[in-house]
């Protein structure tokens, strides 16, 4: 194990952004595939499952890590993807609904990207000044990958709405046509934000997974919104919707669909998302990572440039993969929901001062998410990896 200096950590991490070369990550002294408990402590995987072809150190020039690298050069990215305009909206839609998956270039201008790049350089360095046990340098989040964090769940209130950086991306010029193309309508909610990331030197892939479970329920408003998105309801002989409408209607209507905004340019190297096409409305489970064929590791969206961003069925199997590089790679999110999904599955992560600040159509989406005038969200502003840290910290405000 090497020995590490603290106060050279600490000034790794103030000049540390989230696009172009950093010394963060690559930490040797934490093992491939390692996970913590609540606490911080090293634990047996509770949750997902490890990555059994992992190099076995985490060290840049590893003859291993190099051999993976040189796969990744050759095989990483899927062939042809498209990569839309923003204006393209139909086109957009269209591949949405085909793949579970789309990228939208130019999605955020010069100052936008750079505001949003500050907000996740600033909420990261909150997570990383957590020192790790021993003589590792940083702190695993609870229960995930080494090197892989979620802005999500790493906020004590689960969300990052309480950040001006995320609340502005809630409404653009850009999206929000995309978004109602989507859902058929402007009538949908913001269901939270929050998104993903990973340290230079994350070499494990995160197995492939769906977010959301959809019960594939046919309530009358998911029936409503399929009507909009133009499905023709075709009955069988007892008078019932036919099984291919009521297919077609869960295809189609999905219950979460995300935004995620791309801070630096996708590589075939710096851990680009993997997305299976055609997957969202599968019952069955995707493959573990011991029967992943090398196709769906290297399905991955490699081209996709700083400002662009993923719309993505929640439901289609994705998974984040190895970033062998020297740059950290970012994709802070917003996430949405057709009015159908029950009021009861938001949660109030909004205060009402950053509500104040948005559009008109943005305070309606986020009506459901937003706390009273001068009532604090619970958990709002405090980041920690450590689950325990969270709930001590929601624990204290209430008290
Ligand atoms: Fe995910």
């Amino acid at each position: 194990m090497k020995n590490i200096n603290r106060a050279l950590l600490q000034s790794e991490l103030q000049e540390m952004q989230v696009y172009g070369e950093t010394q963060v990550g690559w930490d040797e002294n934490i093992p491939p595939n390692e996970t913590v408990d609540s606490d911080g402590n090293p634990e047996n995987r509770r949750f997902g499952a490890a990555d059994p072809n992992s190099p076995k150190r985490r060290v840049y020039d590893d003859p291993e890590v190099e051999a993976l690298r040189e796969t990744l050069r050759k095989h990483n990215g899927i062939r042809g993807l498209e990569i839309c305009e923003p204006s393209e909206v139909k086109k957009i839609a269209r591949i949405f609904r085909r793949d579970g998956f789309v990228v939208v270039r130019d999605l955020l201008n010069a100052e936008q990207l750079a505001r949003l790049r500050k907000g996740c350089a600033e909420a990261l360095r909150e997570i990383l000044s957590i020192p790790g046990q021993g003589n590792r340098k940083y702190a695993n989040e609870t229960g995930r990958l080494p090197h892989r964090y979620s802005y999500g769940t790493s906020s004590a209130s689960r969300h990052m709405l309480h950040h001006p950086a995320w609340a502005s991306m809630i409404d653009l010029p850009t999206t929000t046509p995309i978004v109602t193309e989507i859902f058929g309508s402007s009538d949908y909610r913001v269901w939270g934000s929050g998104g993903d990331l990973c340290l230079p030197g994350a070499i494990e892939y995160q197995h492939l997974h769906s977010d959301v479970r959809d019960p594939q329920h046919l309530t009358e408003g998911r029936i409503k919104q399929a009507k909009l998105l133009g499905v023709e309801l075709h009955k069988d002989e007892s008078g019932n919707l036919s099984v291919a409408t009521q297919k077609l209607i869960m295809e189609l209507t999905s219950p979460l669909v995300t935004i995620n905004f791309v801070m630096c340019d996708l590589t075939w190297e710096n851990g680009p998302i993997r997305q299976i096409p055609g997957t969202h409305a599968l019952q069955q489970s995707p493959p573990s990572p011991a029967d992943e064929p090398d196709w769906m590791r290297h399905s991955t969206l490699v081209g996709a440039t700083a400002g662009s961003g993923v719309f993505r069925d929640n439901r289609a199997w994705h998974g984040a993969t190895p970033n062998l590089s020297k740059e950290i790679r970012a994709l802070p999110n917003v996430e949405y929901s057709p009015m159908w999904r029950p009021q009861a599955d938001y949660t109030k992560s909004m205060p009402h001062e950053i509500w104040e600040t948005l559009t008109p159509h943005a305070q309606k989406m986020c009506e459901w998410i937003k706390a009273d005038p001068g009532v604090l969200p619970a958990g709002a502003g405090f980041m920690h990896p450590l689950a325990s840290k969270r709930t001590e910290a929601v624990e204290k405000q209430n008290s």
